[in-house]
Formats: C-alpha cells, sequence, structure tokens
C-alpha cells in the first residue's frame, strides 16, 4: 500500500526530530493536501477495509467498526475527515477549551521507542472553542449542500462526511479555578453542540493543574449538573439526542473510582472512556523514562484493562465504556472488549505504526472474533468480566 510504503521509508526521518515538531508538520501536511479535489477518496479507497462482523451500535447510531481515533492527536478538529478515510469508525477531536492557550513549555512531548510509549505533558495547546466551530462549520460546508441549514441534517451529522460519528473532548481553560470549571465545559458545550454526534468530558488529564479533583464525587456532581442541564436544553431546542461521555484517570483508586461511577449513574450520562494517560512509571527502559506527564502505550495497556474490567462489573451494560490504553494490535482491541468494552480507541500505536495500523486492528480484531464463532461485537462484550 502506498501511504504505508512512504511512512515506513520516512520514519527513520520522522522519528530523528522533536516528536512534537513531526506532529505538527505531519498535521499542517495532511490538512493542506486535504483539500486537494478527490484526496480524501483517495486516501479511503487505499485504507478503508469494513468487515461485517465490526459492524455494532454504540449510543444507539450504527458503526462500521469499534475501532476509533483517541482524543489528543487532532486537538483542534483540523484533520478529522482524512483521519476517518484511514477507516475510524469514530474520531474523538481536542482537548479543546473555551479560549486558546499555548499550554506548557517545550519540550513536552517525548518518544519512548524501547517502551513503545510516550509521554506527554502538552497542557492542553489548543485554539479554542470559538475557533474550533468556526473549522467545523466551514469543514462540513464542503461536504454537504449548500444553504443546508446544519440543524435540519439528521442526527448524525457526520454521516454527512463519513460513515462514522465525531466526537468532541471539552476541557477548562488553565486559568479557571477549579470552582468555576463547569462554566468552562458548558462554554465549550454551547458553542460545539450543532458539531458533535457526543462529547467527552475530560476530568483527567494529568497536565491541567487540579484537573483529576474534578473525578470526586462532590466535585463531580457539580459539574455533571450543570452540563447535562446544557446538553438537555440545547437537545430540546434542536430535536437531538447528544451523548455525554466521562473520561476517566487509570490512577483512580478503588474507593474514588467507586464513588465517581455511583454520581455518574444519578445523571444522564452515555458513555466512559477507559483511561487516559498514567502519572505512574511501571518499569520503563527508554532514556526519557523520567520526564514528567502522562505516559500512554504499551505500559498503560494492562492497568487500562483491568480498570475496563472493573468499571464493567459496576456498570454492566448500562452505560457502554470506551476502552483506551496500549492498544496496537486485534488481540489488544479483543481483551478490551472481552473486559467490558463495547468500542475502543488507540493514540500512540498510530504514532509508532503509522496510518495502516487502523485496517490492521480491525483485521485482526474481524478475524479473532469470527474464529470464536461472535457474530458481532457486541455479542463479545464482557464476556471475560
Ligand atoms: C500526545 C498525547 C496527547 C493527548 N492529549 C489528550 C487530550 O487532549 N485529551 C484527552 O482526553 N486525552 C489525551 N491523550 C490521551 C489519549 O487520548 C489516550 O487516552 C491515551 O494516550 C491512551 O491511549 P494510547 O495508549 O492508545 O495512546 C493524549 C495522549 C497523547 C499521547
Amino acid at each position: 500500500m502506498l501511504f504505508d510504503f512512504i511512512f515506513r521509508q520516512l520514519r527513520p526521518l520522522i522519528f530523528s526530530g522533536d516528536a512534537e515538531t513531526a506532529h505538527e508538520r505531519m498535521l499542517t501536511i495532511v490538512e493542506s493536501i486535504s483539500k486537494i479535489p478527490g484526496l480524501i477518496p483517495l486516501l479511503r479507497r487505499q485504507f478503508m477495509e469494513e468487515h461485517s462482523v465490526l459492524r455494532t451500535q454504540l449510543f444507539g447510531r450504527s458503526l462500521q467498526n469499534p475501532i476509533g481515533l483517541a482524543a489528543g492527536f487532532d486537538k483542534d478538529g483540523r484533520i478529522h475527515p482524512a483521519l476517518f478515510a484511514l477507516g475510524f469508525g469514530f474520531v474523538e477531536i481536542g482537548t479543546v477549551t473555551p479560549y486558546p492557550q499555548a499550554g506548557n513549555p517545550r519540550p513536552r512531548l517525548f518518544r519512548l521507542p524501547e517502551d513503545e510509549a510516550l509521554i506527554n505533558r502538552l497542557g492542553f495547546n489548543n485554539h479554542g472553542a470559538s475557533e474550533m466551530a468556526e473549522l467545523l462549520a466551514s469543514t462540513l460546508k464542503r461536504f454537504i449542500p449548500k444553504d443546508t441549514d446544519i440543524f435540519e441534517l439528521n442526527s448524525n451529522l457526520t454521516a454527512n462526511i463519513a460513515s462514522g460519528m465525531l466526537g468532541i473532548n471539552i476541557g477548562k481553560n488553565k486559568d479557571t479555578l477549579l470552582e468555576k470549571a463547569s462554566d468552562d465545559y458548558v462554554s465549550c458545550l454551547s458553542m460545539l453542540h450543532p458539531y458533535a454526534d457526543y462529547f467527552t468530558l475530560n476530568i483527567s488529564s494529568p497536565n491541567t493543574e487540579d484537573l483529576r479533583n474534578l473525578q470526586e464525587k462532590d466535585a463531580l456532581r457539580v459539574l455533571l449538573d450543570s452540563v447535562c442541564a446544557c446538553r438537555d436544553k440545547l437537545d430540546q431546542n434542536h430535536s437531538r439526542k447528544t451523548p455525554l461521555l466521562v473520561k476517566l484517570s487509570p490512577d483512580l483508586d478503588e474507593t474514588a473510582l467507586g464513588s465517581s461511577i455511583r454520581v455518574m449513574k444519578e445523571f444522564s450520562i452515555q458513555g466512559v472512556i477507559v483511561a487516559n494517560t498514567t502519572v505512574k512509571r511501571p518499569e520503563l527502559k527508554s532514556k526519557q523514562r523520567n520526564e514528567n506527564g502522562g505516559l500512554s502505550g504499551k505500559p498503560l495497556q494492562k492497568r487500562s484493562t483491568e480498570m475496563i474490567r472493573n468499571v464493567f462489573q459496576k456498570l454492566g451494560t448500562e452505560i457502554p465504556i470506551i476502552g483506551v490504553g496500549g492498544i496496537f494490535s486485534g488481540a489488544d482491541a479483543y481483551d478490551k472488549i472481552r473486559a467490558g468494552a463495547s468500542a475502543v480507541q488507540i493514540y500512540t500505536a498510530l504514532i509508532y505504526e503509522g496510518p495502516g495500523q487502523v485496517r490492521k486492528v480491525k483485521r485482526e480484531l474481524a478475524k479473532l472474533l469470527n474464529e470464536d464463532g461472535f457474530s458481532s461485537v457486541s455479542d463479545a462484550v464482557g464476556v471475560d468480566s
């Protein structure tokens, strides 16, 4: 495959420089070439490979497959049409905050190649919710007929540009006091409501001071109270039903996890994402292992799967879980599904393995499901829990 081949040839060059600079260059190149007429369909032809056993339902909507892109890869929503063309069933953009912010000083993203991991302390660098809204509006316009009122489209907005769901991951600005955090989430939700197939509340990034305290029961109750009320009102005004998800940290202990889940059950929450990056440091080999920040990739894999199992035991099938952390193969995705995830997401593996990774994971997962006699993903959800 042409694009896979190009990635493999360029990989040593890409990996020789600073990790964040390489990522930014990739975003700029993909953003520019995406505008070339015919390029997205070409990407789709190269990468799309669907398997009937992978077709599934999430939040009552149909997905071609349960493999999604995790938040943080495309923080501003610059290249999501190209990302859908790689074959993802859903793509989550963000984390976006109400106002633009620069994030932490560089360097703040590190490769740990011997561990197939990354450490980042980016700190929600993003262009802000208002710029994201403008960008999404103009992207939609390129794909839908002129003069269409976006509120008149059917519930799945991105069905118009791709056969998948677009999630928007929202957070709070660094300077916003924790007691005022709800205002930031409400503000992002209000600005971006027309464009999201679902929203994720990021209350688990380790790189914004105190953010993870929002997982604590009293703070979480205040947050969910405001955000759910805002979502319900916007949905009612526009005859939609927008799922709200909460993304959790893998560093929560059993007691804290239990109380967060109990609070979530009090509200109309449609999904839980397990998990964000960890500040824990299992044994690591790479030179950059002592950098501060959130660790992702292979070293997170086991912890995230155990946490999915734990959350599934607490939630059952009541609220779907999206499993994320160290998925490099179909077998890794399958483990998380069997532990209780209804769908999964990938980030770090895409950095190491390149754009063919999505097709590979889907092919391997379909084979495993077929071999074990499952006729769909949903039949395998939680069978090991
Ligand atoms: C460089 C980088 C930036 C990230 N930024 C975000 C973010 O903005 N919001 C978020 O919810 N998660 C963010 N994440 C966490 C991922 O979405 C994911 O939860 C985590 O990396 C585990 O998945 P993985 O092992 O497949 O990478 C980021 C991860 C990385 C590596």
